[in-house]
């Protein structure tokens, strides 16, 4: 007989918390995870997930004995001492995160609760020591998220690190949750609760740093004729600088990088110190995702009436998300500008269908470029490196694309009989017609 592993509630059954259930019943542990939506959690106690994350479906149906999902707050206090707190902080108009949901959870831990309480959320520095005060006695642990959406699965069962945040007194709760990450195998970083909040949004504000600077960078290099990816590779060959997320395109988006950068900005902001650096990040991201306008502009003139597809609208591959994606500005930006807007995505369409209500949804790339003065691709899929090309550009009423992520090789579209345009490559401008 295998010994009994640790149990782990899991409070809030989005994104991260499923796949924090998922990966912990993987690991042997029985998993109460608890969401307030009886849909939700009667769909996945089918074993339905209907959130597109590879291996995730898989991996909640193979560890089916081992995970409960309820709605029920006591089952779960009764069932587990270790509870990560999973519930979303989206932004409110102000800006800052809205910590209402985790205050929710707060609320209906009982007095004098010997649970440890581990957030996983993202939160502003400070919330916990103010979930301390409200709650002494209670157990608190901060241990921020890094996975990506797409490759969730795989980065949380192979983490670079595993920050874990305690203060004063709370040493053996974070002890207790070093040893359930401890067979994974990354870094494990002891630090104190604040050091920890601010590691996480330190850590995407950089991220998305590196984005809007490789970004400038681009439009740089269309200016004077050097082409962004060459110049990303031989930056990326110094240690110091690392070749990941210097891929220039037409802007980040999710549910993190935009709200966790805007987060950090006005946490600064309400302590008084104005963050000018992440200003220009936000600034420069919200201008790249509008270039692609000028840049059809340039080949074809005014959009009025022209009919453009985009290929892709999640905002990015492997997921059919659409949060803070491109593509709805994108595709606002194209209609403001009296383009007609046809769109195809492999997975997000229907989610991207009830946000974009007046763009046209094509059921496959080819539909979507059938007719088509010009064609953007917003979100690198796959698929789309296979298409067959030829026979796209004999479908277009005028074979132009522009490559909002630098994905296909401008030389088969060229010879395929595209006028090709990427990001930050030296510019190809066709005379307006
Ligand atoms: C991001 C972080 O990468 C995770 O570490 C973090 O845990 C997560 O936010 C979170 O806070 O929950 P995610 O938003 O899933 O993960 O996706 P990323 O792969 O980081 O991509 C974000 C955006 O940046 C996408 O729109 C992507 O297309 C864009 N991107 C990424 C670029 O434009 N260029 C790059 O080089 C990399």
């Amino acid at each position: 007989m295998s010994e009994q592993r640790e149990p782990v509630g899991v409070i809030g059954v989005g994104w991260v918390g499923l796949v924090t259930a998922a990966c912990f019943a993987e690991l042997g542990h029985p998993v109460v995870a608890r969401d307030i939506l009886q849909e939700k959690v009667d769909s996945l106690a089918r074993g339905e997930v209907t959130i597109h994350e590879p291996e995730l479906g898989d991996l909640v149906r193979r560890n089916a004995e081992r995970l409960t999902f309820t709605t029920d707050m006591t089952e779960l206090l009764d069932s587990a001492r270790l509870l990560f707190v999973c519930v979303d902080t989206p932004p409110t108009y102000s800006g800052d995160a809205d910590l209402s949901r985790v205050r929710a959870v707060v609320e209906e831990l009982p007095e004098g609760s010997e649970h440890v309480l581990i957030m996983k959320s993202t939160v502003p520095a400070g919330t916990g020591e103010s979930i301390r005060r409200d709650l002494p006695g209670l157990s608190y642990v901060s241990c921020p998220e890094f996975l990506k959406e797409g490759t969730a699965v795989a980065d949380f069962m192979n983490p670079d690190r595993v920050v874990i945040g305690a203060d004063a007194g709370d040493e053996d709760a974070a002890g207790a949750v070093a040893r359930l990450y401890q067979p994974l195998g990354g870094e494990i970083l002891r630090t104190d609760v604040a050091s920890a909040e601010m590691i996480k949004l330190a850590s995407n504000a950089f991220l998305a740093t590196k984005i809007s600077f490789i970004n400038e960078i681009a439009n740089v290099c269309e200016e004077v004729g050097a082409d962004v990816a060459e110049v990303a590779r031989g930056m990326g060959l110094d240690e110091r600088i690392g070749s990941s997320f210097l891929r220039a395109g037409i802007g980040y988006g999710g549910s993190c990088f935009p709200k966790d950068v805007t987060a950090l900005k006005m946490l600064a902001g309400n302590t008084g110190y104005h963050f000018q650096l992440l200003t220009a990040v936000v600034e420069v991201n919200e201008l790249q995702k509008r270039r692609v306008v000028a840049k059809l502009q340039r080949h074809i003139g005014s959009l009025l009436g022209k009919r453009v597809a985009l290929l892709g609208l999640a905002f990015k591959p492997d997921t059919d998300d659409m949060r803070e994606a491109s593509s709805l500005v994108l595709a606002a930006r194209l209609q403001g500008e009296g383009a007609e807007v046809v769109a195809y995505d492999p997975v997000a369409s229907e989610r991207a269908g009830e946000l974009l209500g007046s763009v046209e949804m094509a059921g496959s790339a080819l539909a979507a470029l059938d007719g088509a003065d010009a064609a953007v691709l917003v979100t690198e899929w796959p698929e789309f490196a296979a298409l067959d090309w030829a026979e796209a550009a004999g479908r277009m009423a005028r074979p132009l694309l522009v490559d909002g992520r630098n994905f296909l090789d401008s030389e088969s579209l060229r010879a395929a009989g595209f006028e090709y345009e990427g990001i930050g490559k030296k510019q190809e401008i066709g005379a307006p017609s």
